[in-house]
């Protein structure tokens, strides 16, 4: 057996009673399981920190004992400023220290009773099934910037280097080579206007020749990508490889597909193996507290199989979610379930989850 350090930030909003579920589900499978520890610490962020007088929204305590565990489980962020600082910074320094350069997103219906939540035609988006690797740590986020001077001039910079595209194309395409066949790459661009883009669209074109000729590549315009994405989603099935801006703006309208931006899990891991970050996609402080905790356990499913390489215990969360989901009496029924699936309350959608995933 193995212990495992996990740095839990409830942050704010909904995210503490996001943590508590997160205590509760991995305490369950440390208890069926047998196999593995998990110690969790909870650290102070964003606006929680700042009520409680840290001078950053990413105390420098907290962000040590990020970089000392083997995974981050980050529950609440965002919202008004606070303190005169908008927690968002606290998030992308988070990144930036942690050297998260690949942000991973799975955007598929984890139940059949959600495709009902959707507002799209359930034979449209059934099969939706596009995981989004999108640079985390380069581009307009990070390049040079300038706030309006005396002549109501700013301005934001995009820089992408050969060797940032590289380390994330690499990941890319060893992850599509994970399944038989390979899925899909569409390398999302702009590259009829942006100079990045021509550098991203030839740097991924010669890797994938090189180091990755079986695996099937696309180059999108992201404009079209953004296009196909509210016609025929799967279209873009497999993998969207794209920057940091066009994946952000393309993972939130993907998950819009999903009909609840709560079941949505999003991660950002280094490609060269520290400890990643997990969370729910939608950590707007502002969030109910009694929102679906699915988006949570689907975070820790993948902070289980990409973070800390526990495959099994993936497995058994995404079965225990399905099961909770589509419990088999209302599987065919004809009922308009949105996002707990039969369970009214989070309460009783935890009981539920935590029973099914005990046996
Ligand atoms: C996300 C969020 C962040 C981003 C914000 C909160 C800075 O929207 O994780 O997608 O834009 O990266
Ligand atoms: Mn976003």
């Amino acid at each position: 057996t193995k212990t495992f350090n996990i740095a839990v930030l409830p942050g704010d909003g909904a995210g503490p009673a996001l943590a508590a579920h997160a205590r509760r589900v991995l305490d369950a499978i440390q208890q069926t399981r047998g196999r593995h520890a998990f110690v969790l610490s909870e650290l102070p962020f964003g606006a929680f920190a700042l009520d409680a007088g840290a001078s950053s929204a990413l105390p420098v305590d907290t962000l040590s004992s990020c970089k000392a565990a083997d995974a981050v489980l980050l529950c609440g962020c965002g919202g008004l400023a606070h303190h005169g600082t908008q927690p968002e910074q606290a998030l992308l320094r988070l990144r930036s220290e942690l050297g998260t350069n690949a942000n991973i997103r799975p955007v598929s219906f984890p139940s059949i009773q959600l495709v009902a939540a959707s507002a799209y035609k359930p034979d449209v988006v059934a099969d939706l099934d596009i995981t989004f690797v999108r640079d985390l740590t380069g581009g307009v986020y990070y390049g040079r910037r300038q706030e309006a001077d005396q002549h109501g001039l700013a301005y934001d910079t995009t820089e992408y280097s050969r060797h940032r595209i590289q380390s994330l194309a690499q990941w890319a395409g060893r992850h599509a080579m994970h399944f038989t066949p390979p899925k899909t790459v569409h390398s999302v661009d702009k590259a009829n206007v942006m100079a990045t883009s021509r550098l991203w669209r030839s740097t991924v074109t010669d890797l994938f020749a090189d180091e990755f000729p079986q695996v099937p590549l696309q180059h999108v315009l992201v404009d079209a990508a953004s296009e196909t994405l509210s016609r025929e989603p799967t279209a873009l099935n497999g993998i969207i490889l794209t920057e940091n801006m066009f994946g952000d703006i393309l993972s939130d309208q993907a998950s819009g597909i999903i009909g609840d931006p709560n079941v949505v899990a999003s991660s950002a891991i280094p490609t060269d193996g520290r400890a990643g970050i997990f969370e729910p996609l939608s950590l707007k402080a502002g969030g109910n507290p009694a929102q679906s905790p699915i988006a949570i356990i689907q975070a820790i499913s993948l902070m289980l199989s990409l973070g800390l390489g526990l495959r099994a215990e993936a497995d058994a969360i995404d079965n225990a979610l399905r099961r909770t989901l589509d419990p088999p009496e209302l599987v065919g029924a004809n009922v308009q379930l949105k996002t707990l699936g039969a369970c009214t309350t989070t309460d009783d959608f935890m009981r539920t989850f935590l029973d099914k995933l005990s046996y």
